[in-house]
């Protein structure tokens, strides 16, 4: 595997995995593929534009004709497939984007895969990376998701992935395509995009905002550090099985009220602020529609079989972050003021 499409690769995962498979693959290389949506952003991979094995192609996953061409002009032998619409409560306000790019893009992905190497899969990969939310959600004292544990989606995004999944595990025993798959937990640290809980929390206490709590704040997520997430995909996309699923988790389960709860003195201390100060700005809103309980994953099959584990414990991991957040200020100003939407014309329109 030489020529490596990563789709969504603007985004927050994206461009850590791109990253690292630049870093750990000289000679291999990496074609981004993104749509530029609100949450594709060019500055994530500002450190990488100029590296000769890198390449940027704007185009939608939905569209037949891009995808094709793209996939013949690079010999792509190999796709690591993130591009989606990933947030929550967008889905529960416009469900028809999900479906479009969840659903239809990831099925224009794999029928323009299918074709491309028209029968010949040696030394192929479509590797699809999913989420943890597909399984529904776990009372407090359930056990963890497994590989096993039945779908259960109850969201419109969760829908959409768990739909994704089924479409790509039809390709391996209808077609026989090549697949492996990813099932990861909540992911933190730099490049997410200030909607997600922890970036858009860290935004406000800097600027002293409320910080909205869903409900009573008694929700569980299970943590992991983005980078840990970027290392389990480059496992599995080299040595991971074809036909299989690997989950990915942090074994690391907060409520969202504790959480909140740290970050705030742990930015208070960042800042020089009287610990406990920010605590104040926690405001208790409208729980969302459905909101699922509890995520937490089952990690040991990809421990077992592949031998990875998180390598950061989540107090250095939220502590990176943090400061990762407060040092580039300008990555923050520049999403929420909207002025990163025309980096790429800046960069590679007018070159
Ligand atoms: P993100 O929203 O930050 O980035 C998504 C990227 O996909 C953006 O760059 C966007 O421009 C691109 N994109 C969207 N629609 C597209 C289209 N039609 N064609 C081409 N590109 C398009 O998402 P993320 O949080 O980095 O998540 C990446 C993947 O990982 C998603 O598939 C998500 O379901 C999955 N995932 C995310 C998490 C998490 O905690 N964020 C956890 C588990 C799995
Ligand atoms: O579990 C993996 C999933 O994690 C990924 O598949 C999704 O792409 C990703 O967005 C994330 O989904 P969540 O809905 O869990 O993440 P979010 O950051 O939106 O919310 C985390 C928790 O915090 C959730 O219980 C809702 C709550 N929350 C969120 C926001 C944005 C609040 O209480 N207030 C908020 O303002």
């Amino acid at each position: 595997m030489n020529n490596i499409l990563v789709t969504g690769g603007a985004g927050f995962i994206g461009s850590h995995v791109i990253r690292v498979l630049l870093k750990n693959n000289p000679g291999k290389r990496v074609i981004n593929y993104d749509k530029l949506t609100y949450a594709g952003n060019l500055e994530n991979l500002k450190d990488v534009q100029d590296n000769e094995n890198y390449f940027f192609v704007k185009g939608d996953i939905c569209d037949e004709r891009n995808v094709f061409e793209t996939l013949n002009k690079f010999d792509i032998d190999a796709i690591v497939h993130l591009a989606a619409e990933s947030h929550v409560d967008r889905s529960i306000e416009d469900p028809l984007v999900f479906v479009k790019t969840n659903l239809i893009g990831t099925t224009n992905l794999l029928a323009q895969a299918k074709k491309h190497w028209d029968g010949d899969f040696n030394n192929k990969r479509f590797y699809h990376v999913s989420t943890d939310e597909v399984y529904g959600s776990l009372d407090l004292d359930d056990s963890l998701f497994s590989e096993t544990t039945p779908y259960d989606p109850r969201s419109p995004y969760s829908a959409s992935k768990a739909g994704s999944d089924h479409l790509v595990s039809s390709f391996y025993h209808t077609y026989g395509l090549p697949i492996v798959m990813s099932n990861c937990s909540n992911n933190y640290g730099p490049n997410q995009f200030p909607e997600k809980l922890i970036p858009l929390f860290i935004n406000n206490i800097y600027n002293k905002k409320p910080l909205p709590v869903y409900g009573k704040g008694e929700n569980v997520r299970d943590w992991l550090y983005v980078e840990d997430h970027a290392l389990a995909i480059s496992k599995i996309l080299f040595e991971g099985q074809v036909g299989q699923t690997y989950n990915i988790g942090g074994h690391n389960e907060w409520s969202n009220i504790d959480l909140i709860k740290i970050l705030c003195d742990k930015m208070d201390a960042y800042l020089g602020r009287e610990i406990g100060e920010s605590q104040n700005l926690i405001t208790f809103v409208k729980d969302r529609a459905g909101h699922d309980l509890r995520y937490a994953i089952d990690a040991s099959k990809i421990q077992t079989n592949l031998g990875w584990v998180p390598s950061l414990q989540f107090e250095e991991g939220i502590e990176k972050t943090i400061d990762w957040y407060m040092t580039n200020r300008e990555w923050l100003e520049n999403v929420t003021s909207g002025e990163y939407q025309s980096y790429y014309e800046k960069m590679y329109e007018k070159k």
